[in-house]
């Protein structure tokens, strides 16, 4: 079992001895085993593994998508292990929904659920310039560049007025300059919105310049084996991020 982190925060969202496997071709594999987690309210914490390691499986079980084999799911203490609708979920291949436009791929999940449509209609029109989208309530999916589409999928998951948000890559199909601003962005938003994040990427400068620690997930099965508390080391220049780099990168290997 991993070591979990002492901080003065109350925890948010903890998973104990979570376990999750899949029958494939006959075959079980143990995608997760026995695997700790908890992030504190107002933190954000990026996921660092490799490809196939178990990350998005694991965002998928916090989600409520999925249920676990073994182990209990709390969130403020009230267990929500298989229960969906807590957290707010942007999953790895977000797709909006493309004959919708803008405002409409916002409030789906607001009419799915038949919540109130005019209240929370008001709601994103405030929140629209905060996302960079106020020009862009009527455009379609494919009328938007890539960086657009991801913070529309952004807000609609906020939308959901959930207190922990699981972003899986939610930056990675973006070329690297548009990438990096939103990076700024969304950390930016993040304080501002007061959220707790929980974020997969496969960036590690990304993981180093957002996050208040990085969790490295192993493999096969996966697991969180290392803890990188950033916030504890400081400001960081240049050099001492170049350095940390290398140490996450030597961890792989
Ligand atoms: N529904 C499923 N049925 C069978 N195997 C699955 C299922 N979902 C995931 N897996 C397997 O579980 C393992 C972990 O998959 P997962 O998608 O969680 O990896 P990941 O760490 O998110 O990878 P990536 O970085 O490429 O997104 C993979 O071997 C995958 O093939
Ligand atoms: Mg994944």
């Amino acid at each position: 079992m991993s070591k979990l982190p002492s901080k003065a925060k109350p925890i948010i969202l903890e998973a104990r001895g979570i376990t999750k496997s899949f029958l494939f071709q006959h075959k079980i594999s143990t995608v997760l085993k026995e695997v700790d987690f908890c992030i504190y309210d107002g933190e954000f914490v990026s996921i660092i593994g490799s490809s196939g390691c178990g990350k998005s499986t694991f965002l998928e079980l916090l989600a409520g998508i999925s249920k676990p084999d073994n182990g209990q799911i709390h969130l403020n203490q009230q267990d929500i292990t298989g229960k969906a609708g807590f957290l707010g979920y942007m999953p790895q291949d977000d797709l909006l929904f493309p004959w919708l436009n803008t405002m409409q791929n916002i409030l789906l999940p607001i009419k799915v659920r038949s919540g109130n449509l005019a209240e929370a209609k008001g709601q994103v029109m405030e929140l629209l310039p905060m996302f960079g989208l106020e020009n862009h309530a009527q455009h379609l999916p494919n009328q938007l560049s890539g960086g657009l589409r991801q913070r529309v999928a952004l807000l609609r998951t906020y939308m959901t007025n959930a207190k922990v948000l699981l972003l899986d890559e939610p930056l990675a199909s973006l070329d690297s300059l548009t990438r990096s601003q939103l990076q700024t962005w969304l950390k930016d938003i993040v304080r501002l919105l007061n959220l707790t994040v929980i974020l997969v990427t496969h960036d590690i400068d990304e993981a180093i310049s957002l996050s208040d620690r990085i969790e490295l997930m192993t493999k096969d099965p996966g697991t969180f084996s290392q803890s990188i508390d950033i916030v504890a080391m400081g400001k960081l220049n240049d050099t001492d991020q170049l350095a940390l780099k290398g140490k996450i990168k030597s961890l792989f290997t």
